[in-house]
């Protein structure tokens, strides 16, 4: 039932805010898996996590005692959230990706592993989708991971802007078939 109703949530959001959305149906746990496959810890940041299928899977490989930050814009899917993901790991955040530096703050965090995002960049506009990829790349550790996935890479051109060395993977198993994007971070 838990399913149905995490599918349900999630097509309803979408038919009412697409652009904010991005998608009409969730990721598949194919893609889902292939996006958390580096989120090994310590300290994990989600943004977009939607009704939390790529969280799940975080949370299969993030060790005992890591850190999720999850950041979620939408206010139902971020009760959503709260309500169905009961771990001591996570905190729920309903808010913009673009205050990741507060949210990190708020929980005394000044740096992080890895970032895994559902955002819909190619869905921003030039100067959000530039300020939320800085504040990315400024919170990772130096051997720090962003993943990000993209259906048509609209937003590969703004990701190489600030991480240069993207190594992309494709995930059939998805509808639609999406690209992965895995962005090293460059030092300055
Ligand atoms: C394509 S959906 C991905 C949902 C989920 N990660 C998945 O893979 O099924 C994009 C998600 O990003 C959220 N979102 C869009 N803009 C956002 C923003 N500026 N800050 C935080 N979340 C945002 C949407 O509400 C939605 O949950």
């Amino acid at each position: 039932m838990r399913h149905i109703s995490s599918l349900g949530t999630f097509i309803s959001q979408s038919l009412k805010h697409f652009i904010k959305v991005g998608s009409f149906l969730p990721s598949s746990v194919f893609l889902a898996r292939r996006m958390a496959k580096r989120a090994t810890g310590p300290i994990v940041v989600e943004l977009g996590p939607g009704t939390g299928v790529v969280t799940k899977e975080i949370l299969r490989v993030l060790p005992s005692n890591g850190t999720l930050i999850c950041i979620e814009s939408n206010a139902v899917f971020a009760d959503h959230l709260k309500r169905n993901i009961c771990d001591e790991r996570v905190t729920i955040y309903e808010g913009d990706a673009s205050m990741l530096n507060d949210f990190l703050k708020k929980k005394g965090i000044q740096k992080v592993s890895c970032v895994i995002s559902g955002l819909p960049l190619g869905n921003f506009k030039k100067n959000l989708k530039r300020n939320i990829l800085e504040k990315i790349s400024d919170c990772l550790e130096n051997d720090g991971v962003f993943m990000q996935f993209e259906y048509l890479l609209a937003g590969m051109a703004a990701v190489k802007e600030v991480f240069p060395l993207v190594s992309l993977e494709y995930e059939f198993l998805n509808i639609p078939p999406a690209f992965v994007m895995k962005c090293r971070k460059v030092l300055k």
